[in-house]
């Protein structure tokens, strides 16, 4: 079954239509077929976040978005937060403050903080840690990514 004439959305600022079984998971919508492979399957479940992008800035898990929901929409994945080469300010405060470390949950988290600095430009630790409820990160604890995003506050890295 397909999308009888297919599916249109925005992905990443460009609109595209895909011609896939409506029900297709979102995550492997853009990891196959559209050949973005940044967004990571962790527990295909919706309890990870580790799949995490922006539908219409909020970030969803795709794992769980069915293609037909994204019809007319905006999709951004995490291939988006980089421009021309250059790093989204919080790509770059997770390298210089060690928010980084094995990198599976790293897409979903970067994603989520994206939204989250969109809409809050200066969270405190309390917010930020609320806004990645939604995202596990089995490595050594959340320090290093709450240090990442202090680094880019307004003060450094106090809170
Ligand atoms: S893979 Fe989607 S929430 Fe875990
Ligand atoms: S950096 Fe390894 S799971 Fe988060």
């Amino acid at each position: 079954m397909t999308g009888k004439g297919g599916i249109s959305f925005s992905l990443n600022g460009k609109a595209v239509k895909v011609d896939l079984d409506p029900m297709s998971r979102l995550l492997d919508v853009v990891r196959e077929h559209c050949e973005l492979p940044g967004s990571k399957e962790g527990c295909g479940e919706g309890e990870c976040g580790a799949c995490a992008v922006l539908l219409d800035d909020e970030p969803v898990c795709s794992c769980l978005v069915p293609l037909i929901q994204v019809r007319g929409r905006t999709v951004r994945t995490i291939e988006d937060l980089e421009t021309g080469g250059v790093l989204d300010p919080i790509q770059e405060a997770f390298v210089e403050a060690g928010g980084v470390q094995c990198g599976a949950c790293t897409p979903g988290i970067l994603i989520t903080l994206r939204a989250l600095l969109d809409r809050n430009p200066a969270p405190n630790r309390t917010e930020v840690r609320e806004a990645l409820g939604g995202n596990l990160c089995r490595c050594t604890g959340y320090e290093g990514i709450l240090r990442s995003v202090e680094a880019l506050l307004p003060g450094g890295d106090e809170s």
